[in-house]
């Protein structure tokens, strides 16, 4: 039986901290309700195969419900949109865009110029300069044109420096670089902002996470930003797709200073594919602690993202271990918030207590109301709104109150075991206990801010707490 979350809604009773006192029925809140708060966009891909309508249903009942923000896994590129020259196919792009007007989700148009996925007619101009800037400029000036006002943010370019570490552009297997030159990226920037001037332009590109030092790929993004900005470019944000390991540990950080460079220059940076894959043949001899040790990761890519200014979206690059790329293409596996049969992982939970951890009033957003708030524009007159959707199913009635050290916690189903988990506000667990059923002793914890999770079945739910 496919446990996926309840989507009920516990009552926000009033919070009552003063002596230790935290009575509180923590609503069974989303992250796209915490984003919202927020002014920040959370979200994920669509993957290709709910544009082939070959996927579960929970999929999308939990993609528009958890998530603010959407992307196209394959079917806004080159190849997709543009089979044949000059002949454009708009309609799996048109199915997403009407899914997320129609429940409340901003779009990232992905992506514009890229090495990869080009049309195979593209190469018959292999080296033709003129032709090819011709071809690229239709293409830009008809897919953006195509969905202008409706696509938030583009990635514009994606990909185009190069894996050595000298500093320099992806120079080989790229049509538009061989026979354009460098030119090709300013030229899309241009032309984009041409025919959606409202649209953000983002500069797209992997192992960007991996520090500003001298020569690397983040140090040349950040040199050629300045340069963007310095010659009227129009780009305005940079993705940093953050496809990473397990192990990769200095990556939050290394964000981090990415996202202080890119505020300098007035830029946005995103986190745009972030994975955090367990390395090629660990399926199936994942512990706990593993997935712990992947949440604490997770929630320490959301704790930067909340805490630095200049970031406006952290997009994953899959909702579900059960459809992943990289399952599919990289041997590495189970990245993502979801386990293969939909219940949400620790790193969930982690996304989740970052966003408790992180109260609206301390959160800084970069976007303006317009974005924000933009005017419904759904074609069909049932809009829905997936923070309602939750009105209409069961309310449960977990609660929990705090008295000195004891938890209590009312309203479990009796046959199920509920794990509570208590996390400092630096997001590392302190405390777990499983099979909980009603009083939770805390007298071994001391004075301080947590949040306590609380997770039985598919039901869970996180709140602060002060024990004084
Ligand atoms: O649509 C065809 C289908 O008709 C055919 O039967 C099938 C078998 O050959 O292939 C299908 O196309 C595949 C496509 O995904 C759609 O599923 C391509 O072979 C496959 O290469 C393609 O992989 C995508 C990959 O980009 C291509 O580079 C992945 O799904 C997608 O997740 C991945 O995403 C990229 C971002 O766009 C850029 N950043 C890196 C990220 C991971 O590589």
């Amino acid at each position: 039986m496919k446990k996926i979350h309840s989507l009920s809604r516990i009552a926000l009773s009033a919070a009552i901290i003063g002596a230790g006192f935290v009575n509180a029925q923590a609503a069974d809140e989303t992250i796209r309700q915490l984003a919202k708060e927020r002014g920040r966009f959370i979200g994920t891909i669509l993957n290709s195969e709910w544009f082939n309508d070959a996927i579960e249903p929970e999929f999308e009942e939990i993609h528009k419900t958890q998530f603010n923000v959407v992307v196209a896994e394959n079917e806004m590129k080159f190849d997709a949109t543009e089979p044949k020259e000059d002949v454009f196919s708009f309609e799996k792009g048109d199915k997403m865009v009407k899914y997320a007007q129609k429940n409340g989700l901003r779009v990232r148009g992905h992506a514009l110029a890229w090495h990869s996925q080009v049309a195979n007619w593209v190469n018959d101009y292999k080296g033709q300069k003129e032709k090819l800037l011709a071809v690229l400029k239709n293409h830009i000036t008809k897919v953006v044109g195509h969905w202008k006002g409706q696509i938030a943010e583009w990635d514009v370019v994606n990909e185009a420096v190069n894996d050595d570490y000298n500093a320099d552009w992806r120079s080989t297997n790229s049509v538009w670089y061989e026979g354009i030159g460098a030119e090709f990226l300013d030229s899309a920037f241009v032309w984009a902002h041409e025919a959606d001037p409202d649209a953000e332009l983002c500069y797209n590109d992997y192992s960007i996470e991996w520090g500003l030092r001298e020569g690397s790929k983040a140090s040349f993004v950040v040199e050629q930003v300045k340069r963007w900005k310095a010659n009227n470019i129009p780009i305005t944000c940079v993705g940093t797709q953050t496809h990473i390991e397990i192990a990769h540990e200095t990556t939050p950080q290394n964000v981090r200073a990415l996202a202080k460079a890119l505020a300098e220059l007035g830029v946005t940076l995103n986190i745009t594919e972030l994975d955090i894959g367990f390395p090629k043949g660990s399926a199936g001899n994942l512990t706990e602690a593993d997935y712990a040790k992947q949440g604490h990761l997770y929630r320490q890519f959301m704790d930067v993202f909340l805490e630095e200014p200049n970031m406006g979206e952290f997009v994953i690059w899959g909702l579900t271990d059960a459809h992943s790329w990289l399952d599919d293409q990289q041997g590495k596996t189970e990245g993502l918030l979801y386990d293969k049969q939909y219940n949400p992982k620790p790193a969930y939970d982690s996304v989740m207590a970052s966003l408790k951890a992180h109260p609206a009033s301390e959160v800084k957003t970069p976007y303006p109301d317009s974005v924000l708030n933009p005017p419904v524009k759904c074609d069909t007159d049932n809009c829905d709104d997936p923070i309602a959707i939750k009105t209409h199913t069961k309310l449960s009635s977990i609660s929990m109150h705090l008295a000195g050290r004891t938890l209590f916690v009312t309203g479990l189903a009796s046959k199920t075991a509920a794990k509570v988990e208590l996390f400092d506000m630096q997001g590392r667990p302190v405390f777990s206990t499983k099979n909980a059923k009603g009083n939770v002793d805390l007298s071994s914890i001391s004075e301080g801010l947590y949040v306590v999770s609380i997770r039985q079945g598919a039901t869970r739910f996180t709140k602060r707490i002060a024990i004084k």
